[in-house]
């Protein structure tokens, strides 16, 4: 590491995965947060929070997840359940379910019901085997589109989703827009941070002819 400039420089060659680990979750936020649901072979129903995730593609619709291995190299639940049964639900969590999410991080044994543990309820999924969680705002049943082993320590799993389930308060499915205030969604931080998504403003994207008009009129009255 140096410092150069006022910047610490990391080459990441020389961080351990976990120093590489702190880094990146302490410094790429807010993270949405996947709250995934998917059954085993065997009938159990699963969830689990993971913010190695975002929407990567709307056309095709397509989700991904970064999930971690176990010490031993073992899977997690999610990803021994999407393997075998290849689809999984994405829940949104909001600010009134983050308890209940918690819960449903600690590591139980795969053959425990963690909506069970957390006093949630699960709803069938239409298009796919594992179940939505009835009190999130939002959910997306996926079918498993490609599951990439980055390395014996990681897999990322991209998903298709097939169909949206979004409160009613939430969306107007006339404009396809949704009210952020009623989603009240979470976001990911460093350590066990989480953030609010009510800090919200507006800001257009303005257009290269404008800026470049700006900067001449700044540069013709001798401003910075
Ligand atoms: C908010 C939050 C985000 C998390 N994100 C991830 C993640 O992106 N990848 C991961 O492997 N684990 C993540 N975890 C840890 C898993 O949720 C935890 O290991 C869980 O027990 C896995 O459950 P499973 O074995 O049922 O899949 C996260 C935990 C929390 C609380």
């Amino acid at each position: 590491m140096t410092l150069k400039d006022g910047y610490h420089a990391f080459d990441f060659a020389d961080l351990s995965p976990r120093e590489a680990y702190k880094v990146m979750i302490g410094t790429i936020v807010p993270r949405p947060i996947a709250w995934v649901t998917t059954i085993s072979p065997d009938g159990v129903v699963n969830a689990a929070p993971y913010s190695f995730f975002n929407c990567l593609s709307a056309d095709p619709p397509i989700l991904a997840l970064g999930v971690e291995n176990k010490p031993d190299r073992g899977f997690k639940d999610t990803a021994y359940n999407i393997r075998m049964t290849e689809c999984f639900t994405v829940n949104i969590v909001d600010r009134v379910n983050v308890e209940a999410m918690a819960v449903t991080a600690a590591g139980f044994e795969p053959e425990v019901d963690e909506l069970a543990m957390a006093g949630l309820t699960a709803v069938p999924g239409d298009h796919v085997k594992c179940p939505r969680i009835a009190e999130a705002p939002v959910a997306f049943e996926c079918e498993r589109y490609l599951g990439i082993s980055v390395s014996s320590a990681r897999e990322i799993i991209l998903g298709r989703i097939v169909r949206a389930h979004i409160r009613e308060d939430v969306i107007d499915p006339e404009s396809y827009y949704s009210d952020h205030e009623k989603l009240d969604a979470l976001g990911r931080m460093g350590g066990n941070g989480y953030a609010g998504t009510m800090d919200y403003f507006d800001l257009p994207t303005p257009s290269a002819e404008d800026i470049l008009k700006n900067l001449a009129v700044r540069t013709a009255s001798g401003g910075a």
